[in-house]
């Protein structure tokens, strides 16, 4: 007899992982063998639906330590001085499907779980500080750009320029996302950001808003677009497989968490929307302040359990933390709970890596798939019992919200003096990228611009980087020109290759 015996999934030992049953060795199958019944049907259900967007990704946990005194802006928990908390930190692609090679060029995305005491805490953001819209409304178009044809099911070069060039306020994180930050050397080598500006309150119940910055101490490195090209065909999981070694190794990862902080009443007059997530909060106006540590020390055990089922959302905030009148932040405050409730289920939030791990839950809701806690037999079923069940406490949620008074209208925000689409763009094409980079950059958008076959849209590609700078697209004129002179090259469009 076998000590260590395979069981069915209710515990009875099984016969036989090797023979299904059968009448004689070489009859046909019996359906009432419920062991090979049960076996394949768990296969047949062992995928959940991939995340969309962001679905190739890989993490670990850690832990974020306060370094220095912010409490003066905020009376969360996890910032004050001393805290010390557990955090999971998974890294992304934005387009690439669950398969696709870690190096295609793309934004990458740093979504942070701090598990608080006073719940979990979730920044879901990516390594640049903007992103391509600033309506929410538009981010399904968006997605749709990046990914693939309804025909063909082909990712196309035309599609994405012919959207990017239709909504100019992407200039800047397109600059950011063609220029080296698009290709990092690894996740551990680029920095995460919050990239909307979000909302902090004090014990005295002030308000400030405020960006999150998270600096690596591995430095922020690029690779090569020929490098990256390599490695996607002959290391799909680079990245993934990096940060697993790396922590395998003990070399644990480390980033410094910094704020820019922004007095309330500021936000109304600053000479730009400082809630408009295409913006950079100037540096000289608002200068980082250093917060904590955070470590990544531990891989998890189960990727699918603790990596694929984490749930990560914007409106995963703590008392003391809110969010900010950003168009986009408010669209994903609804959008990632209703994703994961069909990507993972209606009860996503019991699973172990989801439920808060410092925190208690308690609540009236109850039942659904999959409900896993359940409440003691006399504790009541409504909010509102004279029994002495939970009660809500306002004072003690310390939401953080704002001023907002008018008619329903669907129009673009209110424009002030530095509110250009193209201004910070240039600003970081001219000012921020140097000498080598400006030609990376420029080499990669050559290739980006010959893989365009649309003469409109090619049009509008040379309009649209002549906004940012004006002799930066007569040298693309000039780069694809010449290119299709001598060899016709084309470039794969973003994502289909790390276009050169
Ligand atoms: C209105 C705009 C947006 C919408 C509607 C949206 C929607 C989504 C959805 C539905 C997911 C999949 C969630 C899941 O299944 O778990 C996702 C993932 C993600 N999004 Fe967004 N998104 C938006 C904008 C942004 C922005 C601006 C950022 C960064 C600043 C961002 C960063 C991410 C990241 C990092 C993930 C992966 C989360 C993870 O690691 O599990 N998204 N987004």
């Amino acid at each position: 007899m076998t000590e260590n015996f395979t069981t069915s999934q209710t515990g009875a030992p099984i016969p036989s992982d090797q023979h299904s049953l059968t009448t004689g060795p070489d009859g046909v199958t019996a359906l009432h063998d419920r062991f090979l019944v049960e076996k394949l049907a768990s296969f047949n259900r062992e995928r959940v639906p991939e995340r969309n967007p962001h679905a190739k990704g890989g993490g670990a946990f850690g832990r974020f330590v306060v370094t220095d005194d912010v409490s003066r802006f905020t009376k969360a928990a996890v910032f004050q001085p001393g805290a010390e908390v557990e955090t999971l930190l998974r890294f992304s692609s934005v387009a690439g499907e669950q398969g696709s090679p870690d190096t295609w060029r793309d934004v990458r995305g740093f979504s942070l779980r701090f598990y608080t005491t006073e719940g979990n805490y979730d920044i879901v953001g990516n390594n640049t500080p903007v992103f391509f819209i600033r309506d929410a409304i538009k981010f399904p178009d968006f997605i749709h750009s990046q990914k693939r044809l309804g025909a063909s099911g082909l990712r196309d070069a035309d599609m994405q320029w012919d959207f990017w060039t239709l909504s100019p306020e992407s200039a800047h994180q397109v600059t950011y996302v063609m220029g080296d930050r698009g290709l990092p050397r690894s996740w551990r080598h680029m920095n995460g950001y919050g990239s909307h500006t979000f909302s902090w309150m004090n014990e005295a119940g002030e308000k400030f808003w405020v960006q999150y910055h998270f600096k690596s101490r591995q430095g922020v490195e690029a690779m090569s677009s020929e490098e990256a090209e390599k490695l996607a065909g002959s290391d799909a999981d680079y990245y993934r497989r990096d940060l697993f070694e790396a922590i395998e190794r003990g070399e644990n990862p480390v980033w410094d968490l910094f704020v820019q902080v922004m007095p309330y009443e500021e936000g109304k007059t600053y000479r730009f929307n400082p809630f408009d997530i295409t913006k950079v909060w100037s540096h000289a106006d608002y200068p980082l302040i250093k917060v904590g540590e955070l470590t990544l020390d531990r891989n998890p055990e189960n990727f699918f359990a603790e990596i694929e089922q984490a749930a990560f959302s914007p409106s995963n905030l703590v008392p003391g933390i809110g969010i900010s009148p950003d168009k986009m932040l408010m669209g994903r405050v609804f959008a990632y709970p209703d994703a994961q409730r069909y990507r993972i289920g209606a009860n996503y939030n019991q699973l172990p890596v989801n439920m808060p791990h410092a925190a208690e839950v308690r609540n009236y809701q109850h039942e659904g798939q999959m409900r896993y806690h359940f409440s003691s037999a006399t504790t009541p079923v409504t909010a509102g019992n004279s029994v002495g069940g939970p009660a809500a406490d306002q004072n003690r949620a310390g939401e953080v919200g704002w001023e907002s008074d008018g008619e329903l209208v669907r129009a673009a925000q209110t424009l002030r003096s530095e509110d250009g689409d193209f201004n910070q763009a240039g600003t970081l094409y001219r000012e921020v990228f140097d000498d080598a980079a400006r030609e990376r950059f420029i080499e990669t958008l050559v290739g980006q611009g010959s893989g365009i076959t649309v003469p409109e849209v090619r049009e509008r590609f040379f309009w649209y980087w002549g906004q940012v700078d004006a002799g930066l697209a007569a040298r693309l004129r000039a780069g694809i020109a010449a290119g299709e002179k001598s060899d016709g090259a084309e470039a794969e469009p973003v994502g289909v290759g790390p276009a050169s």
